[in-house]
């Protein structure tokens, strides 16, 4: 057990948290001390499950968590080069996610909690993707402002502080990741689809065909104010699709880099107006889209040009695992304690916003 403690109030607070992440297609655990230095990190994919089926199956993602949590976790332990009563605390994503597949996640981390005797922390998926980029990072200050950008969620965040969130704008149909994957199964690219256009985009012209911008302009003021940092990917996705009914020849290579492109460009063009909006010192990006390496590139670009600091999580800590979600159990027990343990897992979670 490492030396240091922190209190809330009167209550010590523990530095080694075991998280489980089993939200959506990964099985994960890991063990993180003082949310930031990441002992264990293991993440076990079901993604050969489901890619014949050209997406996420829930019952056989819920099935699959059952068989592969046990070993998970012991494998991030033994990672870690702990026993379970060394621990301080064990934490679960509690939602948002698929509800089966949540529910094993967070029973078995109750479960662990009462037999090492530690307090059991119920975290918020969006949360610990906000939480990614402090990993490793002691530098790293706050407010700043967060793009994510995942599967599921498309959203510019101020974090003013620690639990403290204020939504600039989020997408009002389609998220990032989806129109990546959508794009890439019209194309028959397999499933996800982010990371097989990510890599055929390096071969391909990004300036061949000009798709869409949605929400962006020259000037931001020209747009309506709840649409400024707002984003909308389901018409570009259409676009694409129409463009290769009406030219089926086009060049795979030179669709998805021309598509990507126009999601990095608004992506990032509204990134860099938050941070000229809010004024933070720190921008960064947290999600599993936030590993594509264009908009990685892009981001760090921006940044530099803005004159304001980056932190970019490396590519394993953006797509879903449970460091990050020890993290944000951590500073989640600093602020509010432990969770009740009749905490359920509630598919609809969403961030708790500031007004
Ligand atoms: O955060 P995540 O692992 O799961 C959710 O919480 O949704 O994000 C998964 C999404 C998928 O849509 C996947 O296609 C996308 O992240 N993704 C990428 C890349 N790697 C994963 N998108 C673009 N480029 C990538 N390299
Ligand atoms: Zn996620």
């Amino acid at each position: 057990m490492s030396q240091t403690r922190s209190t809330v109030g009167v209550t010590p607070v523990g530095d080694l948290v075991l998280a489980i992440e089993t939200s959506c297609d990964e099985t994960a655990a890991a063990v993180v001390d003082r949310a930031r230095v990441v002992r264990s990190s293991v993440v076990s994919s079901q993604v050969d499950q489901h890619a014949r089926f050209g997406g996420v199956v829930p019952e056989i993602a819920g099935r699959a968590h059952v068989e592969r949590l046990v070993p998970v976790v012991a494998e991030a332990l033994v990672e870690a080069g702990l026993s379970g009563h060394e621990l301080d605390a064990v934490a679960a994503t509690c939602g948002p996610g698929l509800i089966g597949s949540l529910l094993v996640g967070v029973s078995s981390a109750k479960a662990l909690s009462l037999v090492w005797d530690v307090p059991f922390v119920a975290v918020n998926h969006l949360e610990a993707h906000l939480y990614a980029a402090l990993l490793e990072e002691p530098d790293l200050e706050l407010p700043m402002v967060v793009l994510l950008v995942s599967g599921g969620h498309t959203m510019l965040v101020l974090m003013e502080e620690h639990g403290r969130y204020r939504l600039l704008g989020s997408t009002l149909d389609d998220a990032a990741g989806e129109a990546f994957d959508k794009v890439a199964r019209f194309l028959g690219l397999g499933y996800p689809g982010g990371p097989a256009v990510d890599a055929l985009a390096v071969e391909g012209d990004s300036s061949a065909f000009a798709y869409p911008r949605p929400l962006v302009r020259e000037n931001p003021a020209t747009l309506p104010e709840d649409r400024r940092f707002a984003f909308s990917f389901s018409g570009l996705k259409t676009a694409v699709l129409n463009h290769l009914r009406a030219d089926p020849d086009a060049a795979t290579a030179d669709v998805v880099a021309s598509f990507q492109e126009a999601v990095v460009d608004t992506l990032v063009t509204k990134a860099r107006w938050a941070v000229e909006a809010t004024g933070v010192g720190s921008v960064c990006l947290g999600g599993g889209v936030a590993a594509n390496s264009r908009l990685r590139e892009r981001f760090l670009d921006m940044a530099d040009g803005a004159g304001v600091r980056a932190f970019l999580p490396p590519p394993s800590m953006c797509t879903d695992n449970a460091a990050m979600v020890a993290a944000a159990a951590w500073w989640q027990l600093q602020r509010e304690g432990p969770s009740p343990l009749d905490t359920g897992a509630d598919p609809n979670l969403g961030l708790r916003l500031v007004p």
